[in-house]
């Protein structure tokens, strides 16, 4: 989503604002911009489309000015159109936001009265125009920023500069994050701390309601109510992940292959597979009691949490709810101290899952929360943090996140489980998972293509699972979806007949996950129910798990290898990755970035 990074100090801005761009350029964007303040000038350069269409345009150009601003942008208000890309600006301002302001209707009328003239649609040049009028009204920039802060109502992270104020960029917080840097050579700010990691080590987190600038050599922050404070900076070593792909043709493959070595890492992170134990950080959980588990997300963070529900209710034996951010947060649900309320979330940014968990911690009820991205604000702002050790993910459609997801909601299921004594078995079953992640990750990246030609001629396609298959079935159809851009649902397969079973048809694929399962022959006569309707089937199923007489059933299977029902989901999650990858790559689609998609949603 939404990006921003800016610079004061000794050097000239322009070549690190486009290197701290394209750090972020991972998170998803449609258009892009960099404004430079030069003896009370801006120099402003927006261009729609790649980053590389920004840097064309700058190409030749010698600008000097050792202080500035850069905007990815995501479109929400408006097309993206180079009109639409920030910095926004009039002669005494200009900014870079990444948020929604709400009321920027209402703003922009009264603008209109008072005689301004927009040329964009988006919200933010309302902000732009909002602190020039205050600056004609008498009020220098703090004053402006204060008013400011008192009428905008949404979300926002801005970094603003006064043609008045040579030296200074000026920063302003609520909701969205904004994080500052300190350099060698000067001052950053960025919307995350990874655009900023090349230059910076100690960083300074903005809380809600900040604003302040920053100058070559200081940060100074006034608070919510006006009032000078001091945040303090932390040491954070931002390690610089491999963006490379690594001889993959995309950042997804090289993504799936990780995932053997990412729940290695992961696991183990918990458990002792030497001693079969839990390890100490994480078994402190166990002595709190909890009754309950709540679990919220958004997208595939969601779907983790809906397959660890089946092992945090049959190990654990927990009663586990699992709920969208989105709704969570609005659904006056009673909170509960005696619940355990884990967040999960990949980029630890996701603003419906951040507001979610204020709603929680006001209440004062225990938060955790597994979370890929050490130091993202889910991360600081919960009582306990699980990690996912699955390094960056960089392609839009997340895959070694969610496997980490899953590996650290098992291993914290077995951390809940009453009886330690009975979980010898499953760590035998955990300990071979990287070894069958492995053999199934080359097995389908050879075997998806086939069945992805025929997929790719479809617009509509079902996946059914049932029991810890089911989520699986889910994430397929949503990896489909992101990544084809083919209607893809996902469905328990018993609930076919309740609706969906309408849809069959012989141009309408579905696609069954089984495994040897205790449900299996359930499953398989939901199978038998699309046959008998015409509807062509494709299998992806555990070796061993069919009869000769059941595979006649299919049109195609991807056969995975034979493993027990806990570790099956795995596998078959590695399938369904694969299946929407080649699907994609048939229809010629941007695997890594894909249309209208962003890989952190900092919006509501
Ligand atoms: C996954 O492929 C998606 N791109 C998306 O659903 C994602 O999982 C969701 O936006 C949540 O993101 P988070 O894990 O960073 O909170």
């Amino acid at each position: 989503m939404c990006g921003i990074v800016g610079y004061v100090g000794s050097e000239p801005a322009a070549h690190l604002l486009i290197e701290g761009l394209e750090k972020l350029s991972y998170r998803g964007y449609d258009s892009s911009g960099i404004a430079t303040l030069h003896n009370r000038h801006f120099h402003r350069v927006r261009a729609k489309g790649k980053l590389e269409k920004l840097k064309e345009k700058l190409e030749g150009q010698e600008n000097l000015a050792t202080i500035g601003i850069a905007h990815t942008r995501w479109a929400t208000h408006g097309m993206p159109t180079e009109a639409n890309a920030h910095p926004h600006q009039n002669d005494k301002v200009s900014l870079v936001h990444n948020g929604i302001i709400e009321n920027a209707d209402s703003l922009k009328k009264m603008l209109l009265q008072q005689g301004y003239e927009f040329e964009s649609e988006t919200d933010t040049e309302v902000i732009a125009h909002l602190l020039h009028y205050h600056l004609t009204q008498g009020l220098n920039p703090q004053q402006a920023l204060q008013k400011l802060q008192e009428t905008l109502r949404g979300a926002y992270a801005l970094g603003i500069l006064f043609a008045q104020d040579l030296n200074r960029i000026y920063i302003m917080r609520h909701g969205s994050p904004l994080v500052v840097g300190r350099g060698e050579t000067g001052h950053f700010i960025g919307s995350d701390a990874l655009a900023l990691g090349e230059w910076c080590q100690q960083f300074c987190y903005l809380e809600n309601g900040d604003f302040g600038w920053i100058e070559q050599g200081r940060l100074s922050l006034w608070n919510e109510a006006g009032e000078p404070c001091e945040r303090s900076f932390q040491h954070v070593s931002v390690v610089s992940e491999n963006q490379s792909k690594e001889g993959y043709p995309y950042f997804m493959a090289k993504e799936i292959h990780e995932q053997p070595q990412v729940i290695r890492q992961t696991l183990s992170a918990y458990l002792d597979f030497e001693t079969f134990g839990i390890k100490e950080d994480f078994a402190a959980l166990k002595s709190q009691g909890y009754k309950r588990v709540q679990i919220v997300g958004c997208g595939t963070a969601f779907l983790a949490g809906r397959l660890g529900k089946y092992w945090l209710e049959g190990i654990a034996g927990l009663p586990t709810s699992v709920e969208i951010a989105s709704e969570f947060r609005y659904c006056q649900k009673p909170i509960e101290t005696d619940t355990l309320y884990l967040f999960i979330s990949q980029s630890g940014e996701t603003a419906d899952t951040l507001a979610a968990h204020e709603i929680v911690k006001a209440v004062g009820a225990p938060t955790g929360a597994i979370v890929n991205v050490p130091h993202s604000t889910l991360d600081r702002e919960v009582d306990l943090s699980l990690y996912t050790y699955a390094g960056a993910e960089i392609g839009v459609a997340s895959t070694k996140a969610f496997t980490a997801q899953l590996c650290a909601l098992y291993a914290l299921s077995l951390c809940l489980a009453p009886d330690h004594k009975k979980l010898k078995e499953h760590f035998e079953v955990l300990k071979s998972l990287p070894g069958l992640v492995q053999q199934t990750v080359d097995r389908i990246e050879k075997e998806a293509p086939r069945i992805a030609m025929d997929l790719a001629k479809t617009e509509d396609m079902l996946f059914i699972g049932r029991h810890t298959l089911y989520p699986i079935a889910l994430e397929g159809a949503l990896k489909m979806k992101e990544l084809s851009y083919v209607h893809a649902e996902g469905y328990g397969a018993g609930e076919l007949k309740h609706g969906p079973i309408a849809l069959i048809h012989a141009g309408f694929p579905t696609i069954a996950l089984l495994d040897e399962s205790a449900l299996k022959e359930k499953t398989l006569s939901n199978v038998q129910e699309v046959q008998a309707r015409g509807g062509p089937l494709y299998g992806l199923v555990s070796e061993g798990a069919l009869t000769a007489e059941q595979e006649a059933s299919f049109k195609d299977i991807l056969y995975l290898p034979k493993t027990s029902e806990e570790v099956s989901p795995f596998l078959m999650t590695i399938a369904v990755q694969w299946l929407a990858y080649f699907t994609a790559m048939v229809r010629g689609n941007d695997i890594d970035q894909p249309r209208n998609l962003a890989k952190s949603v900092t919006v509501e």
